[in-house]
């Protein structure tokens, strides 16, 4: 540096030199928004939408930065930063909140739990979801919404038609412990990954398997690793979208007024996306003719119903009967008679 540079970079960080007013006060409020997939995926074009209104609807005085697949934290991480402040809104899957200590937000992994797309979403918005979030905001947590992006399918590098088919296999989950009964229920051996990790796993064999929304499957290529795919529809993927408590409770009103309309707006676009991007999605990755398809049948379906009831009895010692009969009024979910 020379000597005129050095005196000026002094000058300034003691105060000699002042930025104008004017260029202080337009400095924006700075939004990171971190997720894990592509910026192609329901939730990838929510966050860009999101930023494009909270954007508009602030005048410029806010600006949100989106770092898509992973590239500002993974999984475990994006949580941790969230807590800490360092990242100001994610949108995780809420099969991810079990090792934050919070275990009730597993109980939506129940196999089979929910049949119906507009249940589902009249369920994460009910009065209901008071206690889990109070659980969340305890945690430094506040969410803000709920964006359900549809049922998982299996994918696996063998045919998955009756339970008996994952035996042995070793299948990636998310971290929650209903997602990890379900796995040794059927016989196979889960393993918690994070999704970045995903492709390279099934690429190279360290997973055989996975169940996710059609929309990742074909945003993040695994139809291009997997062999098979079984339109089990056997879970759900549901995000939340959450912020750091202490940021958004601090907002000024004259923000947080124009932010929470564009929660609003964005929530009700990735709403109406999600299930068309899923279901164009899954005929995208059939056209491909990369991956054998598998329908379960209505015996079939019965089969690995029957198979994974005994995961929803295990769970009442995790959940407690009450909450999971609460739980299955919110959801219509009709225990078959054995
Ligand atoms: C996964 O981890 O499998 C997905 O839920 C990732 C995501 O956020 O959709």
């Amino acid at each position: 540096m020379n000597g005129k540079l050095m005196a000026a970079g002094i000058a300034f960080a003691f105060g000699a030199i002042q930025l104008p007013t004017a260029t202080l006060a337009q400095q924006p409020l700075v939004i990171k928004f971190s997720h894990v997939v592509s910026p192609d995926a329901p939730k990838g074009k929510a966050a860009n939408y999101f930023k494009e209104l909270a954007e508009k609807y602030t005048n410029g005085k806010v600006k949100v930065e989106v770092y898509p697949n992973s590239s500002l934290y993974k999984d475990k991480e994006e949580l941790e930063a969230l807590q800490l402040g360092t990242v100001q809104l994610l949108a995780p899957s809420i099969s991810k909140f079990g090792p934050l200590g919070i275990k009730e937000f597993d109980v939506f992994d129940l196999p089979f739990l929910m049949s119906d797309d507009a249940r589902a979403r009249q369920m994460m918005a009910s009065p209901m979801m008071g206690d889990l979030n109070k659980k969340l905001e305890a945690k430094a947590i506040s969410p803000l919404a709920y964006w359900d992006n549809g049922a998982h399918v299996y994918t696996a590098n063998k045919a998955l038609v009756s339970p008996a088919d994952f035996r042995g296999l070793k299948m990636r989950i998310q971290g929650s412990k209903v997602l990890d009964a379900v796995a040794r229920e059927l016989g196979a051996i889960p393993q918690i990954m994070a999704f970045s990790e995903l492709y390279q796993a099934l690429q190279t064999g360290v997973v055989d398997g996975e169940d996710n929304v059609p929309s990742n499957i074909l945003t993040q290529k695994f139809y291009e690793v997997q062999k098979h795919l079984t339109v089990s529809y056997h879970g759900r993927l549901t995000y939340a979208l959450v912020t750091n408590k202490k940021f958004w409770d601090t907002l000024p009103a004259d923000l947080r007024e124009p932010l929470g309309r564009a929660v609003k707006e964005s929530t009700d676009f990735f709403n109406s996306t999600a299930e068309k991007d899923n279901a164009d999605a899954l005929e995208r990755i059939k056209a491909s003719g990369k991956i054998e398809f598998h329908y379960l049948d209505d015996a079939q379906k019965k089969a690995w119903v029957a198979k994974l009831m005994p995961v929803h009895k295990e769970m009442q010692s995790r959940f407690g009967k009450d909450f999971i009969e609460k739980i299955y009024k919110a959801s219509g979910f009709v225990a078959p008679q054995s």
